[in-house]
């Protein structure tokens, strides 16, 4: 049922330190950063050949990724990101496998401006799953 990767997610402490590692050490292609008010993340997109890395900050009071930065100071892959042709269908099979999708279970439209849904780590080997309809 999946497709693609389409993004590995890794939560940052310090943006400007690790935009300058990706595109410096690296020498990969980094956009500028992009505030995402309704997910409590300041995203940077780094593009690579075959998918991208996004790098996520904390932004405002309640961010998700404040919490997971706390535990890991230095910072750590957050979630990756599968593709899916159908997010509807994807949920309502994953539920009647029995997995657990988080939130009110509705998708919302992510960093990408398509609909995104997450589901339990405890269900995926201990990683935060995002499904994006492509
Ligand atoms: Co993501």
């Amino acid at each position: 049922m999946i497709g693609r990767l389409n993004h590995v997610a890794i939560a940052v402490p310090d943006l400007d330190a690790a935009c300058a590692t990706y595109s410096g050490a690296l020498g990969a292609s980094v956009s500028a950063p992009e505030d995402l008010p309704e997910h409590g993340v300041t995203v940077v997109f780094v593009e690579l050949p075959n998918t991208k890395i996004e790098l996520l900050y904390p932004l405002g009071e309640s961010s998700p990724i404040a919490a997971f930065l706390e535990k890991n100071p230095s910072g750590g892959m957050h979630h990756v990101c599968y593709e899916v042709d159908d997010i509807l269908a994807a949920r309502d099979r994953l539920k009647a496998e029995g997995a657990r999708v988080l939130g009110d279970g509705e998708p919302k439209i992510g960093a990408h401006g398509k609909p995104v849904l997450f589901l339990h780590p405890k269900d995926f080997a201990g990683t935060l799953v995002e499904l994006e309809q492509a």
